[in-house]
């Protein structure tokens, strides 16, 4: 069999990073249709706050509460659904983290935990549910346009993000005959909490000259995510700002890039 696009109607999804941003958004795009939803996150209070959100809507929420970037958090994922008898058929692999500044000056443990969070994570738990995802299926991957180009000062979210787009297309090609469709959505800047986890302690940011034209709310970034699931479209840059700036990054010879981004990194000092 295969794979032309997953419909979401009467599904049975895992969300991670679900409390709050992208991850939110999708569990209320999908509680009007949905059978159940399993929201994953750290945070207990933030998930129950998304649940009540939905009571009502056709979907049965159950919260996951969980550390993604632990073997020990990921392992509970899997438990929860065996306890609680969910055999998901979709997976949106949501959650993730940045940390802006230089590398140099990056705190090892919070540059180990976006490794383990948007790389490992994401990975593991994709292997841990497909034997037990019903078919047909949907995996969807949030990676971002930072996947497109290496970015000074936010360099291991980039090089992460260039995974999780990689990943998600070989993932495709090997899953489609298997009847599950994986789709990976690159989002542009969003206003989500994104900014504020990614911030260091000192006050340092990333520069955001040109962001304005590339923001769209987090409502469109899920819609077209989940059209492109629906669709069978193996990668998805929402909103037209983002979409002709994923094209033109990807076209971008190498080395013109990189002394784009020099004379970018020189104009900030
Ligand atoms: N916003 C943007 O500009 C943008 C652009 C491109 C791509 N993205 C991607 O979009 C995805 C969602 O981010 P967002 O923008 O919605 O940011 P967000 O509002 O900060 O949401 C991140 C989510 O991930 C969860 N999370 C963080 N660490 C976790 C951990 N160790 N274990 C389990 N869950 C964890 C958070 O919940 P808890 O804190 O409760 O654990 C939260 O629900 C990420 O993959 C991000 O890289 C965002």
């Amino acid at each position: 069999m295969m794979a032309n696009g997953f419909c979401v109607e009467k599904c049975y999804a895992v969300i991670t990073g679900a409390s709050s941003g992208l991850g939110a958004e999708f569990a209320r795009q999908l509680a009007p249709s949905a059978d159940v939803l399993v929201l994953v996150a750290r945070r207990t209070e933030a998930l129950e706050t998304v649940k009540a959100e939905l009571s009502g809507m056709r979907a049965k929420v159950l919260c996951c509460v969980s550390d993604l970037a632990t073997d020990a958090g990921r392992h509970a994922v899997s438990a929860f659904l065996a306890t609680n008898g969910v055999k998901p058929n979709l997976l949106i692999n949501n959650a993730g983290m940045g940390d802006y500044g230089s590398f140099a000056s990056s705190a090892a443990e919070k540059t180990r935990t976006q490794i383990e969070l948007n790389i490992t994570a994401l990975t593991m738990l994709t292997h841990a549910l497909l034997p037990q995802l019903e078919r047909p299926a949907g995996i969807l991957n949030v990676s971002s346009l930072a996947s497109t180009l290496p970015m000074p000062d936010l360099a291991v979210y980039a090089a992460s993000k260039a995974y999780v787009t990689s990943f998600s297309e070989a993932l495709a090609i090997e899953l489609a005959p298997a009847g599950i469709t994986v789709s990976c959505v690159c989002p542009g800047p969003t206003p989500t909490n994104f900014s504020k986890s990614a911030k260091r302690n000192d006050g340092s940011d990333t520069n955001r000259d040109g962001q304005a034209l590339l923001r769209i709310s987090p409502s469109q970034v899920v819609r077209e995510a989940l059209g492109a699931l629906q669709h069978g479209t193996p990668c998805v840059f929402p909103g037209v700002g983002v979409s002709i700036a994923g094209r033109v990054f990807r076209m971008i010879p190498r080395g013109l890039m990189r002394w784009l981004l020099k004379r970018r990194a020189r104009n900030k000092d």
